[in-house]
């Protein structure tokens, strides 16, 4: 099975992506920690796309096309998450034509529906393990013992650059202006479900298993 899950910055996207790798052996592809990884590189290619990615805008299709080609590579008996992309109809396409060339299709694609206002809180409070990827929130999801990563004891813990209210505004207003438009394709090829990300995070695992059944 391939899905992808779609949403605001901050809407869940990447916390409800680990749940559905532990529990269902799927890979997670999230072009935002692609693009991450990138950005320490030190290449041309990785001080630009930092600076992109700083200023909440959308780095180019062909560069995450070429970034998702490249993993899609190899088989992968459990089937891919697809986290943050497609972001742009263009993308889109390029996904569903990348896919046939395998033989394979999206078979879901799972909406988080959150409000603006609960994505600043969502968004300012967030951090990840900088080891293996847990995300947290410094009340929603805090780690259990201060500093210390819950999943794999590290003490790496980081928060992201572009993870403040300015940057915010930028990445929802790209989020409106070209990545919202996917809801239509997705649901007019009738593989759009919608599900309240507003919920407390294991109302929202329960649903999303709900649309995938
Ligand atoms: P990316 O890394 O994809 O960021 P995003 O889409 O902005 O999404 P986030 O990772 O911010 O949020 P999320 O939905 O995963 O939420 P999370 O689960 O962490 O992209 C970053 C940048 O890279 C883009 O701005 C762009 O520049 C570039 N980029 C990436 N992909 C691209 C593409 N395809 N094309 C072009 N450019 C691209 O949750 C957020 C917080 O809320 C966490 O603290 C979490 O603990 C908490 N939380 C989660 N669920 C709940 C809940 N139900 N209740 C309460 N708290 C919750």
């Amino acid at each position: 099975m391939n899905i992808i899950l779609l949403g605001a910055p901050g809407a869940g996207k990447g916390t409800q992506a680990r749940i559905l790798v532990e529990g269902r052996g799927m890979k997670q592809l999230s072009t935002g920690d692609m693009l991450r990884a990138a950005r320490t590189s030190g290449t041309e290619m990785g001080n630009m796309v930092a600076a992109v990615m700083d200023a909440g805008q959308l780095v180019t299709d062909d560069i995450v096309i070429g970034l998702i080609a490249e993993q899609l590579d190899g088989p992968h008996d459990g089937g891919f998450i697809f986290d943050g992309f497609p972001r742009t109809l263009a993308q889109a396409d390029a996904l569903g034509k990348l896919l046939a060339a395998k033989g394979q299709s999206i078979d879901s694609v799972i909406e988080l529906r959150v409000d603006d206002e609960a994505l600043v809180a969502r968004i300012t409070g967030r951090f990840t393990c900088g080891d293996c990827g847990e995300v947290y929130h410094d009340t929603t999801k805090p780690t259990k013992a201060e500093g210390v990563c819950d999943h794999c004891g590290s003490t790496n813990l980081k928060r992201r650059a572009d993870d403040n209210e300015d940057s915010l505004r930028q990445r929802l207003m790209e989020y409106y202006k070209k990545t919202s438009p996917l809801i239509g394709y997705y649901y007019a090829n009738g593989s759009l479900h919608v599900v309240d990300g507003l919920q407390p995070m294991a109302a929202v695992t329960a649903d999303v298993a709900k649309a995938l059944s």
